[in-house]
Formats: C-alpha cells, structure tokens, sequence
C-alpha cells in the first residue's frame, strides 16, 4: 500500500469501536491498539494497525514520540456565535437570582438577543473566530453551531450567514442549526411568530441550505410543547433533522415529544426522571448531555450514569454560550462529564465521539479506522485517560483534521 503519510510512534491509538451509537453497552467498548500507526491518503484512514505489522510505503512520516492519539472531538451543541455579554446576570445570579427568574424579567437570554441584534454581521464573525480557535485547540474539530440569538427572521438568517462565513476561516467542520429559541414575551403574539417560523423563516433557511437541522427549546420560560410539535415537524417536511432543547428546568413533555418525533438527539436533560429512561432507550435518539451548564447554574446534573446504563446513547457537548455553560473546551467538557454525571472515561469519549457523530446525523468522522477522515488528537501523555482526568492545563498536544495538523 502506498500512502501520503504515516503516523507512527503511537504508543496508544484508541478508537470506540463501529457499529453505530444505539447500545450503552457498545459505550465501554472501546480499541486500544499499542505501537501503533495511522496511514493516511487524500485526508482520510486508510489503515490502523501495529506498527510491526505495516509493510506499505509512505511518502511522508510525523513521528509522535510515544504519545496517545485518539479520535478528534466532536462539539455537537454549542451557540458559539454571540455579541455582548452576561457578565450582569452572572452577578445577580451569583447573588441568588436563578437563571429563570433573570430570563422572566426580560433578562438572560433576551439580553443576548438585543446585543446580537446590534451587532453587525462582521462583528459577530470577529467575536465568534476565537472562540471556535479556543473549541479547536480543546480538540474538537466539528463544531455545532446554533443561531438563536437572531429572534427576528433577518437577524436568525445574519447569524446563520455569519457561520456560513465562519468556515471559510477555520479548518473546524462548522454544522448549523436553527434554533427557535424563546418566544415573543407578549403572550398574543407567540402564534404568529410560529406560523411566521414555519411559513418564512423555515423555507427561507432550508432553501439557502443555510443549517441542517432545526432546534427548539422547550421549557416553561420558553416554547410549549404543541408549538415545538408544529415548528419541528414543519422543519421535518422542509427535510431538516430535528432536535430539542429539552427538561433543563421543568417537564413539559419536551423529551416524550422528541421521541414521538423522532429527533436526531434530546439535549440538556438536568431534569429527566428514571421513568423517561425506558421510552428514551427504545428510541434511536441521542441523549446529548452538557455537563457545563450544571457547573455554571448550579443545577442538576444530567443523570448520565442512568442514561447510560438504561441504554441511551449519551452523547457529551459543551454548550458554549454566554448565558448557561462559558465553557470553550471541548475536551473539558467530557471531563466534567466524569465527574458531575458519572460516565467513565471510555463512556466519555465515546460520547465525545462516536455517540457525538450520530448526534449530528454525521457518520464520516468520530472513530479512527479505515475510509473515515483523518480527524485525531496527539495527547501530550502516553496514556490516553489522560484525556478526561486533566483539568485547567489541555491534555491536547496537536489536533489534526483531514490528515493535516491545525493546531498545536
Ligand atoms: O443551551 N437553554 C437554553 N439555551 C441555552 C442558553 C442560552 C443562554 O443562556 O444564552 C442553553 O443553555
Ligand atoms: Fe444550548
């Protein structure tokens, strides 16, 4: 076998292993290949394997001096495009205002939404690059990136062509969706901005091919489920994937609706109960956790454990925005996953990965074997685990997308 380039010096490739993301079980499972090397053709695995055992030709060899090497992270809920900040509602709240309370009173997240509006498209480009830098250098190298902070239909179309813009200036693989975030504050007017969401915004977003997938968040401050009903089964006859922001405050029905829809993936979750479990576990949606947004509320976290071990396949983000989780690592966020809801360190990346691909419907990226990108992590250590016990300095040495470092 001929190849572009060979990685060698690995001292552990780990990988999860193929074969989707449904089963729990298949969540510990993971390859562990000592001595190893990477071939890599055009941007892509072309084999993995012992060392000892390549007999190919290489016209180029990065030798990585014994360190751990793992699949890319995959950053599958983030809403890194914002202007303005929360610095405010990080006072009162740390003064003993909750979160919701800040976001009835017209604060929290309708704050981001006037600052955004303000902005202007350049700006929100300038604002989001070193953010998406800092969630590339924490090794994720496909991003999820929400709009949500538009409201009106003008300003939730800037944003998306603000991330539009964005890949042009990353080597991270941007994913967009839209996110129907919270609805008019005055009551009357809450219909009328869903029928306008799915007769104008919609259409318009699907035909530009400006995201891919619709998002809405459910909860008592914000949509209801018979409106999230309409917007994402709208989404759905548009050909978008769906998804919810769901049960981060309340039960409203938020999760049993994703799963009677269908969604690619039910996020939050810090207030699912162990009777959710089994309806979410018999369906093929990912519970995407985002361990973050409990450390900075000081909520519940996501029963990642229980997710877990009732067969959900979990799926970890870091939920980067200025209101609930300022979290800008991608790799620090499957290490509070660890601690604050009780995955291991193989289920973390596993969900960091693998369980973070399906969450995005994306199945090219996420495992290192043979036909899919070459998206990996150089560690700084030669032992992977590394990867999720490190906190406050990046375990992350190189991180390499297609087959080319981009950071380091
Ligand atoms: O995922 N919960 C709703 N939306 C975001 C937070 C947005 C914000 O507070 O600005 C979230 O937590
Ligand atoms: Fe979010």
């Amino acid at each position: 076998m001929n190849v572009d380039l060979l990685i060698t010096g690995i001292s552990q490739l780990v990988t999860a292993r193929g074969g989707g993301a449904k089963h729990g079980a298949a969540m510990r499972e993971l390859e562990v290949i000592r001595e190893a090397s990477i071939a890599i053709t055009g941007g892509r695995i072309t084999w993995t394997g012992r060392f000892l055992d390549w007999d190919g030709q290489a016209s180029a060899t990065v030798d990585v001096e014994g360190r751990a090497v793992v699949p890319a992270l995959i950053d599958p809920h983030t809403h890194a495009v914002w202007a303005g900040d929360r610095l405010a509602d990080f006072d009162a709240r740390t003064s003993g205002k909750s979160y919701e309370e800040i976001l009835r009173a017209g604060g929290g997240i309708r704050s981001s939404i006037r600052a955004t509006a303000a902005a202007s498209q350049e700006d929100l480009v300038c604002l989001a690059v070193p953010r998406i830098n800092r969630l590339l250098h924490s090794g994720a190298t496909t991003i999820e990136i929400k709009s949500g902070y538009g409201f009106t239909t003008a300003a939730e179309i800037a944003m998306l062509e603000a991330i539009q813009r964005l890949r042009a200036v990353t080597p991270a693989r941007l994913l967009s969706t839209l996110l129907i975030h919270i609805p008019p504050s005055d009551a009357a007017e809450r219909a009328r901005y869903v029928i306008d969401t799915c007769n104008d915004l919609i259409p318009k977003v699907a035909t530009r091919k400006l995201a891919s997938a619709v998002d809405v968040f459910v909860e008592q401050e914000a949509w209801h489920t018979e409106e999230a009903a309409l917007i994402l089964e709208c989404a759905k006859r548009h050909g978008m994937k769906i998804k919810l922001h769901t049960e981060q405050f309340q039960r409203i029905g938020g999760l049993e609706l994703g799963v009677r829809l269908g969604v690619l993936s039910v996020d939050h979750l810090e207030a699912c109960v162990s009777e959710q479990l089994a309806l979410l576990a018999s369906s093929s949606t990912i519970a995407t956790i985002l361990p973050g947004v409990s450390l900075h509320l000081g909520i519940p976290a996501a029963p990642g454990r229980q997710l877990i071990d009732s067969g959900v396949a979990v799926a970890v983000g870091t939920d980067l925005n200025p209101g609930s989780s300022p979290l800008f690592s991608a790799v620090t966020a499957l290490a509070l996953a660890v601690r604050l809801n009780g995955l291991t360190a193989s289920e973390a990346l596993v969900a960091g990965t693998v369980n973070a691909a399906c969450a995005l419907d994306v199945i090219d990226i996420g495992r290192l074997e043979a036909g899919l990108h070459a998206d990996f992590l150089v560690l700084e250590g030669s032992d992977w685990r590394e990867l999720v016990y490190t906190l406050g300095a990046n375990p992350v040495r190189e991180v390499w997308a297609q087959g080319q470092r981009v950071a380091r």
